[in-house]
């Protein structure tokens, strides 16, 4: 189900909250795409869209967790690693099976689903570890 951004989701650091949500906006992207099946060049410009996206929004996460020696950091690799496992898995179902209704909501599930689990259980994390070591102002990512 296509859920609206919330401010519930905001995690109080600007850039990424900016960030996560032209996250939403890309999966939704991908999601109407593969809907509307009619372009299967538009399916493959939102996936590469939502790839493309997903990796500078992780680099800036990554970058902002290494600044402030935020111990989850490996952890949270490993989850943005198999954020693309599962993408890359989609991708290859696209290619097989040509877009459906399943693999719509499949794409919506592992993008808008998956954002809003990871911000409430890991974002928020290393957001309350620079919090409670210091004030936000030096905290703005790199
Ligand atoms: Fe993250």
């Amino acid at each position: 189900m296509l859920r609206d951004w919330s401010d519930i989701y905001l995690v109080g650091i600007a850039e990424i909250d900016r960030q996560h949500q032209g996250f939403f906006i890309a999966a939704h992207r991908l999601y109407e795409e593969i809907l509307d099946r009619e372009g299967k060049s538009a399916v493959v410009e939102a996936m590469t869209f939502m790839r493309e996206y997903a990796e500078q929004h992780f680099q800036t996460e990554e970058a902002f967790m290494r600044r402030h020696d935020y111990p989850g950091l490996k952890e949270h690799l490993r989850l943005h690693a198999r954020f693309f496992r599962h993408l890359d898995e989609l991708d290859n179902d696209l290619m097989i099976f040509g877009p459906s209704q399943d693999l719509a909501d499949r794409a919506l599930d592992i993008t808008q689903d998956w954002l809003i689990d990871h911000i409430a259980d890991e974002d928020m994390l290393y957001s309350l570890h620079v919090k409670a070591g210091g004030s936000l102002e030096d905290a703005a990512p790199v």
